[in-house]
């Protein structure tokens, strides 16, 4: 048994270095980009958020006359589409942010403009360009690189003394609707809530970029509730439903039911705390419905959790009773994650791994269960059931030994 943790160790690092290119986000801009940028003279700077939604911004700055010369690019997937630059002096944020937005309508073709981004057109509120937003903006055009299939935002920007350049706050999305000159509301997943950092316009060097900080932790969060919620507890139902007297009778079945559903609920408590920590850093947005679900999970499972203290023998009463609610609140709460699963896979759009990681593990499970419930089905039409009904063969109490102490 001393192996268990160490395997449980190894198993984390394997997955971790598995899932490890989805932690890094290569900063560099592509090659083609800088050779187009070459051509407007927009030489200075360049980064690349690989990971927030691929997008490449180039500038060049002029402390002494705070000019700021930009090139913001991202690929147009759909047909009709925006891409919105801009900066915040209020915060890392999108509300308060100056934003230059270009549209690319159903024809084909691009318009651009100016917009202030209030708490309004978070609430829903149609965002419509304005003339006047605090910036002194020139040269501003909104163009395709054909070359290497990008859209991108030009422009020359004096920078007002209220923002300090070195301590930049620059905010980025992509988004897909419009109605007419209203960018419509972006995708609601992390890579597009992650496009906000601050930055120092002189260096280069990055400030400030929450997701950063974070993408371990969401990784960690997300593989310690499969393996616990999503693995362990099912596992843990599957010796409890097969193999207590059956189709099969094995005299294990109690201890490896506990065994499992102690060592699930123990990671997934980790792997939710962990979630509500994220939840709680992102001052700015949040997921609700996963947030709603992860909460009804954890305490139902801990009222799950409380036979390890409160279950009756089979001698008494009222067994039968905490049978139907242990079956009944134990199968809900396995529909209720596998639910949220999908929740939380969905946060981390357009990342399929995590999908295909989870929907292999149902798999295998699905697998597992309906051989047995074959099996099972076969062996009650043409093997005789056993005569004696459990409660009267006394050997399930024996395989149930008590956990409390009290006997
Ligand atoms: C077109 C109209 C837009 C609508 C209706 C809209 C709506 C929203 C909503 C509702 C959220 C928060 C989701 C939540 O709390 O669950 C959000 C987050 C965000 N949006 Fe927008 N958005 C729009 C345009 C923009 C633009 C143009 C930018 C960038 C310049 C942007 C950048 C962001 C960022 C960075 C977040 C993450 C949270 C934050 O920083 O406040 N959005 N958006
Ligand atoms: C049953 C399993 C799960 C439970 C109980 C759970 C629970 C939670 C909870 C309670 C939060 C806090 C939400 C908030 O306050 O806004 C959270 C956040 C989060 N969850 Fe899960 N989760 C589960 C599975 C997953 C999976 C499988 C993934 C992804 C693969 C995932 C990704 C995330 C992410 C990325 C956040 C943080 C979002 C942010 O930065 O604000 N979750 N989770
Ligand atoms: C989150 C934790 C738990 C979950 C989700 C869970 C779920 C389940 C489910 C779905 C079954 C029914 C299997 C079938 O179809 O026959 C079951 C059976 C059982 N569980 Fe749990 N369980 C949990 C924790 C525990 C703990 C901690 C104990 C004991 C200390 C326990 C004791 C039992 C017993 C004795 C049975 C067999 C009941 C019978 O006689 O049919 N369970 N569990």
């Amino acid at each position: 048994m001393s192996s268990s943790p160490l395997n449980l160790t190894l198993t984390l690092s394997l997955l971790l270095t598995f899932l490890s290119p989805l932690l890094t986000d290569a900063h560099r801009c592509s090659q083609g980009f800088i050779t187009e940028m070459n051509k407007i003279n927009v030489t200075q700077n360049c980064r690349r958020k690989a990971l927030s939604l691929g997008v490449q911004f180039g500038w060049n700055f002029d402390q002494k006359s705070r000019q700021l010369d930009i090139a913001f690019g991202s690929r147009l997937d759909t047909e009709t589409g925006w891409l919105a630059w801009g900066v915040n002096p209020q915060g890392l944020r999108m509300v308060g942010t100056r934003a230059l937005i270009g549209i690319r309508q159903h024809n084909g073709s691009l318009e651009w403009d100016k917009y202030n981004i209030t708490d309004d057109t978070k609430r829903g509120c149609r965002l419509l360009p304005s003339d006047d937003i605090g910036l002194d903006v020139r040269n501003f055009s909104f163009v395709y690189w054909e070359g290497i299939d990008y859209y991108v935002v030009l422009a020359t920007i004096f920078l007002p003394h209220e923002y300090n350049y070195s301590r930049t706050n620059v905010v980025w999305q992509v988004g897909e609707a419009v109605a007419g000159r209203t960018p419509l509301v972006h995708s609601k997943s992390l890579n597009h809530f992650d496009a906000a950092e601050t930055i120092d316009l002189v260096s280069e060097k990055v400030i400030s970029y929450s997701a950063h900080n974070q993408r371990r932790l969401r990784t960690t969060h997300g593989i310690l509730n499969i393996v616990g919620w999503g693995t362990l507890l099912p596992v843990g139902v599957i010796f409890a439903r097969y193999f207590k007297k059956f189709p099969m009778e094995w005299e294990w079945w109690f201890r490896f039911h506990v065994m499992c559903q102690t060592a699930g609920y123990i990671l997934g408590t980790i792997g939710w705390i962990i979630g509500i920590w994220l939840g709680n850093a992102s001052k700015y947005y949040c997921f609700r419905t996963h947030r709603i679900l992860g909460v009804l999970v954890f305490t139902f499972t801990t009222v799950q959790m409380f036979a390890l203290r409160l279950k009756p023998r089979w001698s008494d009463e009222y067994r039968a009773y905490w049978n139907m609610y242990h079956h009944a609140l134990g199968y809900a709460m396995l529909t209720l994650i596998s639910i949220n699963m999908f929740e939380g896979i969905k946060i981390m759009e357009p990342n399929h791994a995590w999908k295909w990681a989870y929907i292999g593990v149902l798999g295998a499970l699905g697998v597992v269960a309906i051989s047995f419930e074959i099996y099972t089905w076969i062996k009650f039409i043409f093997v005789k059931a056993p005569a004696k009904t459990i409660r009267e063969s006394g050997s399930i109490d024996k395989n149930e030994p008590r956990l409390d102490g009290l006997t």
